[in-house]
């Protein structure tokens, strides 16, 4: 007891010198304790508190599926990604140039590319962003190319070095679908018209000569066409009429002549929707979709944009990615929990206009939004990529799959070295981060069909925010299984999921589990194994199935028969 007491008042305690049970009840005791001043009083209450009922046994929660039940499905879409030409986002991230002693194929770094094709990008946006919106391709196509400025990311040269072939070489190294955002804001329906002719078409003309002399005889499939980037903002500060009426115009014009996307994968054009929910974005939202509602033939748009950062007290974000504690953990998830209302507000005005829900709500820009990383360009956005963002990843991704029947779309931002990545990399090395193996732990959702799940998340506590301590999701995959998906958001205690299965017989859960030692673990280029999967299972046992799931952890699994 005297030597708790001292390490608990000398917050000297390793974990290794205790049981987790002990670990948890002297957690537990701090924060009860924490306003006790008087050492003899803590000694007391101290004691009292260790001689209670025991405080930390695991918390339990009932999940009910009822596997019979089918909802809309989980498009793989909403797992995709997003490319802009900032900071080392493209060049370096996945672009080193042929001559390169980093092992690349054409340019294009072979590790990136691995790491990439295992998690199944379904889509990737490019070239932005902001940038997209002063981006003009002809400086990114033949030789040599035109070397320009980056003004909105650092001032810096961009060489163009990674143009239209580039990135669809990149597309088609990583199996995924182009996603290609035009410039509306200072560029000319004329330019975007010419770029997906020069692009898509199969006919002999002088775009498609010079597509096949700069080496790409076939047409290019571009599976999404966004009709610029935040036209309210960095897209050229419009209002929601003058964008409506640019709208029309460039979904008029910018045509696709892929004879393969005439039929079927026609390609699908995305308007630049809201980024927010104050009154300026719910204008923005009805003022689209009032018009999509009266669209005639001549024009279409099959998807709104929306971008939503978790940025925890408004700009410029002030929160560390590295080195935080449990308040701002808490903080942040909170945060990123507006998702779900964001969408629903969104959602309930197009709703209005498109009823059969045949616009998508495209949730095209997504994640944490950190402080930049001391001592780097504050203008590339880099930040490192903890414990807390794979569990606030997990959360939106869940938050999506509930609105599956509107969002069938989403990019989080950004794929390499920019803001919430899949992947950092310096030179030649990379690390995969937790939210990578978010995205890795998810692939049974892409394409499965939502099965309602329901719980008690009961409520995780820290200072003044409440946050729900456990997030679910059930589906049934492609391969006939039944995944469940559940995080446990509370950073100190553990949880026990009994799963009530109706219409599936259950005997084993097996899947993967993801945790870290503390909520600001990080991956690093010299220990990349911090935050990593770890094989999980769970067998019936009394007649229940019950998941005994780690503190602040996103847990995958199968329910097997
Ligand atoms: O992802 C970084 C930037 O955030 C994008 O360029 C812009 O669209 C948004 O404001």
């Amino acid at each position: 007891m005297l030597l708790i007491m001292t390490a608990f008042y000398s917050g000297s305690l390793r974990s290794s010198s205790v049981s987790d049970y002990f670990k948890r009840t002297l957690r537990a005791a701090r924060r009860t304790l924490s306003g006790v001043n008087s050492p003899l009083l803590l000694v007391v209450a101290l004691m009292a508190f260790t001689l209670s009922a025991p405080y930390s046994v695991a918390q339990s929660v009932v999940l009910s599926v009822d596997a019979s039940k089918a909802g809309a499905k989980i498009d793989r879409n909403i797992f995709g990604q997003f490319a802009e030409h900032l900071g080392h986002g493209v060049y370096e991230g996945i672009w080193v140039g042929p001559e390169s002693k980093i092992p690349n194929t054409r340019g294009i770094r072979t590790d990136v590319v691995t790491a990439l094709k295992a998690i199944k990008v379904p889509n990737v946006r490019w070239p932005g962003g902001c940038f997209a919106d002063e981006y003009h391709w002809r400086n990114g196509i033949g030789s040599p190319r035109v070397v320009t400025l980056n003004p909105n990311w650092g001032g810096v040269i961009d060489p163009n070095t990674f143009g239209t072939h580039e990135f669809m070489d990149f597309i088609d190294q990583i199996r995924s679908e182009a996603y290609v955002s035009v410039n509306i804001g200072s560029g000319t329906p004329k330019e975007a018209a010419d770029w997906l002719e020069y692009m898509t078409t199969a006919q002999p003309t002088t775009l498609e000569k010079e597509r096949a002399a700069n080496g790409h005889s076939a047409p290019y499939k571009v599976a999404y066409l966004g009709l610029g980037n935040e036209s309210w903002d960095c897209g050229g500060n419009m209002t929601p009429e003058y964008y409506v009426d640019q709208m029309k115009v460039y979904s008029r014009f910018v045509r696709n002549y892929n004879p393969a996307q005439q039929e079927k994968q026609q390609m699908l054009k995305i308007a630049v929707g809201p980024g927010g929910g104050e009154p300026r974005w719910t204008e923005w939202t009805e003022a689209i979709m009032k018009a999509y509602q009266q669209h005639t033939w001549s024009w279409d748009i099959n998807g709104l944009s929306m971008h939503s950062y978790t940025v925890v007290h408004g700009w410029p974000p002030s929160y560390a990615s590295v080195g935080f504690g449990e308040a701002e953990y808490a903080q942040v998830l909170k945060s990123t929990l507006d998702m779900d209302g964001l969408i629903a507000k969104h959602s309930a005005i197009m709703d209005k206009y498109d009823p059969d829900k045949k616009v998508t709500l495209v949730v095209d820009e997504w994640g944490s939004w950190y402080a930049p990383l001391p001592g780097s360009n504050p203008g590339f956005l880099v930040q490192q990529n903890s414990m807390r963002d794979a569990v606030l990843a997990a959360l939106n991704l869940n938050i999506f799959a509930r609105h599956a029947d509107r969002v069938r779309m989403a990019n989080i931002a950004q794929m390499i070295n920019v803001l919430q990545a899949m992947i950092l990399t310096d030179k030649e090395k990379m690390v995969l981060t937790p939210t990578y193996y978010v995205f890795k732990m998810y692939l049974p959702f892409q394409d499965a069909t939502f099965v309602p799940v329901s719980f008690d998340a009961g409520t995780y506590k820290h200072g003044d925010v409440t946050l729900p301590r456990v997030d679910a999701l059930a589906a049934k995959g492609k391969d006939g299984k039944l995944w469940l998906e559940v995080t446990n958001v509370d950073p100190n205690e553990p949880v026990e999921v009994e799963l009530n299965l109706t219409g599936i017989a259950a005997k084993s859960a097996t899947g993967e589990t993801l945790t870290a030692p503390k909520v600001d673990s990080i991956n690093t280029f010299d220990a990349p194994n911090t935050v990593l999967p770890k094989p999980f299972s769970a067998k019936t046992e009394g007649g229940k199935l019950t998941l005994k799931l780690d503190p602040k952890s996103v847990t995958v699994v199968s329910v097997e028969p």
